[in-house]
């Protein structure tokens, strides 16, 4: 028996698919619903072809593929998807009045015990929940893309959130397979946003100012940083390499550091001549056009062998 049987996943694009092939792989019934009819047309191809490929990288182990399908019925109408559902994911879009909306007419449609998460990226819990009567079984579930992949689930309740609410949602996460995350207080931005903005700055203050190039502060991260944090955390880095070392860093490195609020100049200029990166052909990298699915489609098999790599280690 998982903590809840029937979960509604309404949203169903980048976000919303991956998390309704995530609960079905476990086991959980899901009622599916996007406003744009191809979304919900498309979800069992979609998540038949993400399937294929994680059994072909050993992310899972062989599946039933049409097994797994039915278990995802895909609705037509919200207030079909709704009904009977312990557990509602939103994945919408990311507007405030979009999402209030949907969950204020949640109110009328789900059962008094039914606990409702929406996946935002940037709005507090608690203004989303404004004014509703089910805010003690609303919280933010905020995956990471691609869903389906990533094991991390930041769990951001808001002050109304009851503990039982946040207790059952972690655990049902576990059951997913995922890691869930316990942030203890509404920050913009919530942790890891945070974290990837501020090395953001200085990445691009010192790629910009050519300090190093782009390649090779990937080729530095990845065969440092990134690997310790990915072996055992960065907090335990900390506790291994010594705070008295790093504090002597810290103090004289910190003033060192970029601390403005401006956009850092080589982002500013890139935004401005349409390099966004893999969506234009051009970023730090080129990507023609004729190859950006293969290598969309390569980056995301990259993913799921490190999170193999990652559940190896802990089941270690
Ligand atoms: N893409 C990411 O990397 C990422 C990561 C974490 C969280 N999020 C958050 O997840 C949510 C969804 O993002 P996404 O990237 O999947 O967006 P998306 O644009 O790919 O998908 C959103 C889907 O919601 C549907 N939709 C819009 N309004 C709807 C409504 N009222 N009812 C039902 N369906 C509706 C759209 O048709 C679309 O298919 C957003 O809140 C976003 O901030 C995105």
């Amino acid at each position: 028996m998982m903590e809840f049987e029937t979960i509604a996943v309404i949203g169903l694009g980048t976000m919303g698919h991956g998390i309704a092939q995530t609960v079905a792989l476990a086991g959980g019934q899901v009622r599916a619903f996007d406003i744009n009819a191809k979304d919900v047309q498309d979800l069992h191809s979609r998540v038949s072809r993400n399937l294929a490929v994680m059994v072909e990288e050993e992310t899972i182990p062989e599946v039933n593929i049409e097994e797994v399908l039915s278990r995802i019925i895909c609705c037509h109408d919200e207030m079909d998807a709704l009904t009977g559902v312990d557990f509602v994911v939103e994945a919408i879009a990311e507007e405030l009045q979009l999402k209030q909306a949907f969950f204020s007419r949640c109110e009328a449609a789900v059962s008094s015990k039914t606990i409702l998460a929406s996946n935002t990226s940037s709005f507090p819990m608690s203004k989303i929940a404004e004014g509703l009567e089910t805010s003690s079984r609303m919280l933010n579930t905020h995956w990471f893309n691609p869903p389906h992949v990533i094991p991390v689930v930041e769990v951001i309740p808001c002050a109304q959130t009851s503990p039982e609410t946040i207790n059952r949602t972690i655990r049902f996460l576990k059951e997913l397979g995922k890691h869930p995350v316990r942030i203890n207080q509404e920050v913009p931005g919530f942790v890891l946003n945070r974290l990837q903005i501020a090395l953001f700055r200085e990445m691009l203050d010192l790629v910009g100012r050519d300090v190093i190039s782009a390649e090779d502060l990937d080729i530095a991260v990845r065969g440092s940083l990134g690997l310790r944090w990915a072996a055992v955390g960065p907090m335990r880095v900390g506790d291994f390499g010594g705070w008295d070392i790093l504090s002597k860093v810290y103090e004289v490195l910190a003033t060192e550091l970029r601390s403005d609020a401006r956009l850092p100049e080589v982002l500013e200029q890139m935004r401005s001549q349409g390099e966004l990166g893999l969506k234009t052909g051009q970023g730090f990298f080129e990507f023609p056009a004729e190859q950006q699915e293969r290598i969309a489609a390569e980056k995301d098999r990259k993913f799921m062998a490190w999170a193999k790599l990652l559940r190896d280690s802990y089941d270690a």
